[in-house]
């Protein structure tokens, strides 16, 4: 099985980056290929595309995304790791997703190449009130659904704030390896 983590914090070696490491080492550890990718070593820009009448889409950046859409096609097992920001997904996950749609038309449909892959979802967040998690959650929820994939399970890290918070919350990274192991 082939894991591969989309990771859209702009902090190498933040709170993010090292709870997804922690699922990684776990699927490792079960025999799983990994591989983990930094949106933001990525040109990725709105997507300028629009629905039309016309079948054709077009977008000038389509190239970036094809190369991230190829390893999410060729893994058994995603994962989308963002910081929380402003009550949501970071921006750049969302460019990231909001691409997913330029590959919903035409002769391979992800749609039709996503069905049973595995989705998990981590999140770090300052907040130590997780009232709104649940609300992040949700359109990731539905994209899975959309696509087919197996919701296998979410992570996240409450009450970390600077880069190194997460190491002091020993729970989050155990429960983060054993989801690894599982998937
Ligand atoms: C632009 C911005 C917005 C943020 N908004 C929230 C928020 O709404 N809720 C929250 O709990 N933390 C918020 N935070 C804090 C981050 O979620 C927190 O620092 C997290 O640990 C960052 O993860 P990272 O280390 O992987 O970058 C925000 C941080 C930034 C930079």
């Amino acid at each position: 099985m082939k894991v591969v983590a989309f990771v859209s914090s702009p902090r190498k070696g933040g709170n993010t980056d090292r709870l997804v490491d922690e699922i990684l080492a776990g699927a490792a550890e079960v025999g799983h290929e990994v591989e983990k990718i930094y949106l933001s070593d990525y040109a990725l820009t709105p997507i300028d595309s629009v629905y039309g009448d016309e079948l054709e889409w077009t977008d000038s950046h389509q190239g970036v995304a094809d190369e991230l859409i190829d390893k999410m096609v060729a893994a058994d097992g995603v994962i989308l790791g963002s910081p929380v920001y402003w009550f949501s997904i970071s921006g750049l996950m969302k460019l990231f997703i909001d691409r997913w749609a330029l590959y919903q038309r035409g002769e391979q449909r992800l749609m039709d190449l996503t069905p049973g892959k595995k989705m998990v979802v981590v999140l770090a967040m300052a907040d130590s009130e997780s009232e709104y998690v649940e609300a992040v959650l949700a359109p990731l929820r539905y994209a899975a659904r959309w696509l087919k994939m197996q919701w296998a399970g979410e992570i996240v890290a409450t009450d970390v704030t600077e880069p190194g918070d997460v190491a002091r919350c020993p729970d989050v990274l155990a429960q983060a390896r054993a989801l690894g192991q599982s998937l």
